[in-house]
This record gives C-alpha cells, sequence and structure tokens, in this order.
C-alpha cells in the first residue's frame, strides 16, 4: 500500500471533514473567509485529520464526531502556521505567498486567533470531556514549545535534548492527540488509547525530525516553503546540532558567525551546509526519525493485524520518506 492509496481509502471521510471546516470558516467579516482561504485552499496534506480517521477506524468508530474532530485538529494546525510565519516572517507557504506577506502580521495574527477559538468551539460542541481536556492540554504545551524554541533562538549550544524537548512541544503532542482521539471515540482500552498516544508522539518527532532536514535538502517548488529558512531564522535544528557536536573549534566558530549574522547571505548558507554534509547532520537526523518510526510501530502490537493498522504503518514508512 502507498500512501496515495490510503489519502484514496479514507478520501471520502477527509471530505466530509474539509465540507465541515468550509461551513466553520464563515464570516461576515469578508477578511476571515479570505485569509483561511488562501491556506486551507492552497493545499496541505491533511496528515493529522488522516491520523484521526485512520485511529477511529482501528477503534470501530464509526460516529459523526470523527469529522467534526477533524476538522478541529487541521484548525488547530492552520492556525499555528498562521502564526508560525509570522513569528519566522515567512514569505511562502504551501507554495503561495504566505498570508502574513499578503495581509500582514496583525491579519495573520487575528484570523489565527479566530480559527484557534472556531476549533476550540467546535470541540466544546463534540461534548465529549477527556478529548477536551486532551486538547486542551495539547494546546498549551505547543505554546509552551514555541516559546521555549524562541529561547533556544540562535543558540548553538542547544542540545539535542533540547531540541528534542521543543519539537515534541510544538508538534509531535498534536499529532498525538490525533490519534489519541480516535481511541477515546471508539471507546478503546486504557491500553490501546496509550499506544495511540505514544504511537502519535513518536510520528510526531518524526515529523518535525523531516521537516527540518527538508528545509536543508528538498525541493523548494515540491516543499512549497524556501530553503535553508531554519538558519535564517537562527533555528537550530537536528542536522546542525549534530555537526556542531562532530565539528572542529573553527568551524563551529564560523557556524555560529553564521548563525547570529541578520541576513545571511547565500554563501554563507552553503558553507554551513557544506559542513552538514561533511559532518553526515542530515543522515543522522534520518536515522533518528528512523528509530522513532520504528519505535512507534511497537506500540501498535495491541491492535489486532488488518487495513487500517497496515494503514498506519504505511503512514509511518511515509514520514521518512516524504519529500513535501
Ligand atoms: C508543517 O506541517 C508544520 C510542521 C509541523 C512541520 P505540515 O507539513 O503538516 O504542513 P501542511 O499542512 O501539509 O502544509
Ligand atoms: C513547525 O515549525 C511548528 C509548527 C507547529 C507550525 P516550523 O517553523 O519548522 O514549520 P514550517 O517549516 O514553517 O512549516
Ligand atoms: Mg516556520
Ligand atoms: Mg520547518
Amino acid at each position: 500500500m502507498q500512501m496515495q492509496d490510503i489519502f484514496k481509502e479514507y478520501g471520502d471521510d477527509l471530505k466530509r471533514a474539509e465540507e465541515l471546516m468550509d461551513v466553520h470558516l464563515r464570516s461576515d467579516v469578508d477578511m476571515i473567509p479570505e485569509v483561511i482561504n488562501h491556506l486551507i485552499g492552497s493545499g496541505g496534506k491533511r496528515f493529522r485529520p488522516l491520523l484521526l480517521l485512520v485511529a477511529s477506524d482501528l477503534c470501530r468508530y464509526r460516529g459523526e464526531k470523527r469529522y467534526s474532530l477533524s476538522a478541529v485538529i487541521e484548525f488547530i494546525h492552520t492556525a499555528t502556521l498562521l502564526h508560525d510565519d509570522v513569528v519566522d516572517s515567512a514569505e511562502t507557504r504551501r507554495g503561495r505567498t504566505s498570508a502574513n506577506n499578503i495581509w500582514g502580521n496583525a491579519a495573520s495574527v487575528l484570523v489565527g486567533d479566530f480559527l484557534y477559538s472556531k476549533a476550540f468551539k467546535l470541540m466544546a460542541d463534540a461534548d465529549h470531556l477527556a478529548i477536551i481536556k486532551l486538547l486542551s492540554a495539547t494546546t498549551n504545551t505547543m505554546a509552551e514549545g514555541e516559546v521555549f524554541q524562541l529561547v533556544k533562538c540562535g543558540d548553538v549550544r542547544i542540545t539535542e535534548k533540547d531540541y528534542l524537548a521543543i519539537i515534541e512541544k510544538k508538534t509531535a503532542v498534536l499529532i498525538s492527540a490525533a490519534c489519541a482521539i480516535g481511541g477515546l471515540l471508539g471507546e478503546a482500552s486504557q491500553e490501546q488509547c496509550e499506544a495511540l498516544t505514544r504511537f502519535g508522539m513518536r510520528l510526531g518527532l518524526a515529523f518535525q525530525i523531516t521537516d527540518d532536514t527538508l528545509d536543508y535538502m528538498a525541493e523548494e517548488e515540491q516543499f512549497g516553503k524556501a530553503i535553508g529558512k531554519d538558519l535564517q531564522e537562527g533555528k537550530i535544528t537536528l542536522p546542525l546540532i549534530q555537526t556542531l557536536k562532530r565539528c572542529s573549534t573553527a568551524e563551529k566558530r564560523m557556524i555560529k558567525e553564521v548563525v547570529e549574522q541578520k541576513n545571511i547571505e547565500s554563501d554563507a548558507i552553503g558553507g554551513v551546509i557544506a559542513l552538514i554534509e561533511r559532518y553526515k547532520g542530515v543522515n543522522y537526523a534520518l536515522d533518528k526519525a528512523t528509530f522513532f518510526i520504528d519505535e512507534g510501530k511497537r506500540f501498535l502490537d495491541v491492535f489486532p493485524d488488518g487495513d487500517a493498522k497496515a494503514a498506519f504503518f504505511t503512514i509511518a514508512d511515509y514520514i521518512i520518506e516524504r519529500q513535501l
């Protein structure tokens, strides 16, 4: 099975979630649907809703709440992208000019807040206390992760442990929650819910690690975001952390100078990329991501074999191979 097959298999379900997103992004204030449609209409993998739907399937939940909660998860994700692009001064997103670049920072922050609070309204309507608790804690942790990342920005002394803490908080917890919600909706056993939480967490860690390698390696057209952006933002991710650990003192000094520059020239970025290549920083990061994927898959042992579990295995493998 390939990733396209899974998206196809869950195509009708995803469409239901998509229709709900369409309904709930409406507002009499024209700017709101305009900004949200720009972002939601420009693609996006819908990776998190897919996880929620597969997890629901795995736990044999067939009710309507899986659609509204898929919309909730994607709204939360979209809100964080709007905010993230302001914080990162991004110019492109999903292959288009980013919202902050068209409408400005204020609009992006405020429309992000609209989406965020709409997600909470929809979540409350689903009226499932355990899910309300889970998503409130999740979004709070995500905000904490973003602040922690800000604190570590430009600091070449950042450790792998700090990095893992940041990506767990900013990215993995939402992916984990998407999986766990399927278990909660399906009233799966505590052991199974726990397994989904852990599986999702490992997937989420691997997902952000691959994003961080793609930031150095991807084809810009396909990735839909600028390459070398993390370095420019002073965001020191795993390929560079590994390089900093292995390189010489002089090379470390050179990296530090580049990271501390305001507007880094492409030559300087090329120099850092050459060091990452020499010290196999990307390979190291991808090995780590593979480790998390393998670990994640093992948590699914508590579920009987079947189509939904097979779908989860394909999704897990896709994370390592993805190019966008
Ligand atoms: C981007 O997430 C932000 C990260 C956590 C790396 P996605 O890669 O899921 O973005 P879209 O939704 O497909 O554009
Ligand atoms: C993703 O961090 C974290 C979010 C939750 C948005 P990045 O800053 O690496 O995401 P991209 O690369 O801009 O999508
Ligand atoms: Mg960003
Ligand atoms: Mg990134």
